[in-house]
C-alpha cells in the first residue's frame, strides 16, 4: 500500500467504527537510565575559549570560525553569543554512530574513538541536539548524518527535540562501493541522513538532478509518432467519486468503479484533439505527458552519487570518516542561502566548512580531536591532496601542529583560501601550547597567535603577513 493513494479515514461500513484511531496522546518517546532534564542540559557548564589566531571580526557578518573543544560547553557558550544565537541556518552533523571503534587517519595515527554506547551514546547525543536547536533560526535545518547503529535510537530524540511534525527525511546514501562481503548478510553500503526543519517554514532551494538518455528512456519510454518527442502514458482517472462533471460520462464510458476523470469531459475532448490522448487497442484512453527536462529531476532520498572517496584522483585531507564535499555542496544549496550561517559541531576534517565557503556562506566548525583541528587548518592553509598519494606516501608531508598555525602558511591561505578565526577551549590549552606552541600571556589570554607572531618572526615575514591581514581586514 506503500505506493497507494493514502486517507486518515477508512470508508464507510460497519468496519468503520472499529478502525477508529483511539483518541489521547499517542505520541512515542524513548526512555532510558540517565536522560536528563531538558533543562539541566541547557543550564550546564560553558567553555571558556582563547583566539588563537585568525582575522578580527567583520562587521555585520559573524567570521568563520574553527573551535577546538568539546562540543557541548563550546556550545552552550555560543547561546551567550549575539553574532550565533537564532543566527545559524544550516547544521549538519556527522557524530560518532557508535561503532565501538578508533579511527586512523591515512597516515596511520590515531584521530579519534567512536566507543559511546547504547544510551550514553543517545544522551551524548541528545544533550548537543538540544543546545544546538537554541542556535538555529526558525527557518533553519538540521541534518544528522548516522548509520545503522543508532538512526533509529536518535530518529526517535529528534522527533522530541525537534517535532515529529518538522521530519522532512530518512535520506539513504550509497556510501562506497560495492563490497564483495564474506559474512552471511547483505553487503552493507548505505548510512542514513535524518533531515528536519526547526519550522514549517525553513529555507529550502529544492535540488535537481540532470537527466541523462538512460533515465529519459526508462521514464518517458513512448515515441509520439507525429512529433518524434518522447512521452509516458498515465491514466486520466483518480481515486474517489465525485457528483459534479468528473464523475460523469464522456465518450460513453463512465469513470472505473470509486474513481472520477481527472478532467471534465470538455477538457478531455480538448486534450484528444491536441493528441494528447492515447487510445489502447481496446479503447483505453490514458494521457500522454511528455518529457520537458525543466530543471532536471527532483531529487529524491535516495543519493546514489555522493560515495566518499571512491576514486584515487579524489582529493582528500586523509582525516578518517570524511565525507563528500558535493553531497555537502548539495546540502548547503538546499537548505541555506548565500551569506548564511552553518555549523557542524562535529567537523572533523572541514568538509561542511569547506562546502559552506565555496557556496558563500559564513561557517563555525567545532572538533575536539587535534587531529581533526590540523586537518581542517591544512585544508584550508595548505590544500588537501590526492587519495592515491597517501597510497604512494607522496602526502608524506607530514606538517606538525605549529607549522600549521605559521604567519607563512596563514599569509599564503589568505590569498587563495578562506580566512577564519581558530579558538582553543581552556580544556585543550595545554595540549595547544605544547603542540602548536601557542603562547598565552598570563596578562593577556586573549591575544591572538598573530599578534604573539608579529614579535617573533623575522621583518620580511612580518611585513607579509601584516599586509595580508590588512587586506583582509580592509
Ligand atoms: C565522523 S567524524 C566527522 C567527519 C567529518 N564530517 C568530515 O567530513 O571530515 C566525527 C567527528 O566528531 C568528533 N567528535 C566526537 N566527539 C566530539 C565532541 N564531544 N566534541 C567535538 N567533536 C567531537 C570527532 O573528533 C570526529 O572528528
Amino acid at each position: 500500500m506503500a505506493t497507494g493513494v493514502s486517507s486518515t479515514k477508512w470508508n464507510g461500513g460497519r468496519e468503520s467504527l472499529d478502525r477508529a484511531a483511539p483518541c489521547g496522546d499517542i505520541s512515542v518517546s524513548l526512555s532510558y537510565e540517565g536522560k536528563k532534564p531538558a533543562s539541566e542540559i541547557l543550564a550546564g557548564a560553558k567553555a571558556q575559549t582563547f583566539k588563537i589566531w585568525g582575522v578580527d571580526e567583520d562587521t555585520g557578518k559573524t567570521a568563520n570560525r574553527l573551535y577546538w573543544g568539546d562540543n557541548l560547553p563550546v556550545l552552550r557558550m555560543l547561546l551567550d553569543d549575539e553574532h550565533v544565537r537564532g543566527k545559524v541556518k544550516l547544521v549538519y552533523i556527522d557524530p560518532p554512530y557508535s561503532t565501538n571503534s578508533v579511527f586512523q587517519s591515512r597516515d596511520q595515527k590515531d584521530a579519534y574513538a567512536d566507543l559511546l554506547q547504547g544510551a550514553h551514546f543517545v544522551e551524548f547525543l541528545r544533550e548537543r541536539l538540544l543546545v544546538i536547536r537554541e542556535l538555529m533560526a526558525s527557518d533553519a535545518s538540521i541534518y544528522v548524518h548516522l548509520d545503522d547503529n543508532m538512526a533509529f535510537e536518535i530518529k526517535m530524540i529528534m522527533d522530541e527535540v525537534f517535532g515529529k511534525e518538522h521530519f522532512r527525511n530518512w535520506i539513504t546514501r550509497r556510501k562506497c562501493s560495492t563490497k564483495n562481503t564474506t559474512r552471511n548478510r547483505f553487503g552493507n553500503i548505505a548510512d542514513y541522513i535524518l533531515f528536519y526543519a526547526k519550522s514549517d517554514d525553513y529555507i529550502w532551494n529544492r535540488p535537481f538532478d540532470p537527466w541523462n538518455e538512460e533515465r529519459i528512456a526508462d521514464e518517458y519510454p513512448y515515441l509520439d509518432e507525429k512529433t518524434g518527442r518522447r512521452y509516458k502514458r498515465v491514466p486520466i482517472h483518480a481515486p474517489g467519486t465525485r457528483n459534479g462533471a468528473t464523475g460523469g460520462e464522456w465518450r460513453g464510458m463512465m469513470p472505473p468503479k470509486g474513481k472520477h476523470w481527472q478532467y471534465t469531459p470538455a477538457m478531455l475532448d480538448e486534450l484528444d484533439a491536441k493528441g494528447e490522448i492515447y487510445w489502447s487497442k481496446n479503447g483505453n484512453p490514458r494521457r500522454k505527458v511528455f518529457f520537458d527536462p525543466g530543471k532536471g529531476v527532483p531529487q529524491q532520498d535516495i543519493w546514489l552519487n555522493y560515495r566518499d572517496s571512491i576514486n584515487q584522483n579524489m582529493v582528500v585531507t586523509g582525516y578518517p570518516t570524511e565525507k563528500n564535499l558535493s553531497m555537502l555542496e548539495n546540502i548547503v544549496a538546499a537548505s541555506s542561502n548565500s551569506g548564511d550561517l552553518v555549523l557542524d559541531a562535529f567537523c572533523g576534517s572541514g568538509t561542511t566548512m569547506q562546502a559552506a565557503y565555496n557556496l558563500g556562506r559564513s561557517w563555525i566548525g567545532i572538533d575536539c580531536e587535534e587531529a581533526a583541528v590540523c586537518s581542517v587548518l591544512k585544508r584550508f592553509n595548505i590544500g588537501s591532496e590526492k587519495m592515491g598519494d597517501f597510497v604512494t606516501d607522496k602526502a608524506a608531508r607530514h606538517y606538525k601542529p605549529h607549522e600549521l598555525l605559521d604567519e607563512r602558511n596563514f599569509a599564503q591561505s589568505l590569498f587563495g583560501t578562506c580566512p577564519f578565526q581558530f579558538f582553543v577551549s581552556e580544556d585543550k590549552i595545554g595540549q595547544a601550547k605544547a603542540d602548536f606552541k601557542v603562547k598565552i600571556p598570563e596578562s593577556d589570554k586573549r591575544a591572538t597567535l598573530s599578534d604573539i607572531a608579529k614579535k617573533a618572526v623575522e621583518p620580511a615575514i612580518k611585513a607579509a603577513s601584516l599586509a595580508v591581514l590588512a587586506k583582509v581586514i580592509s
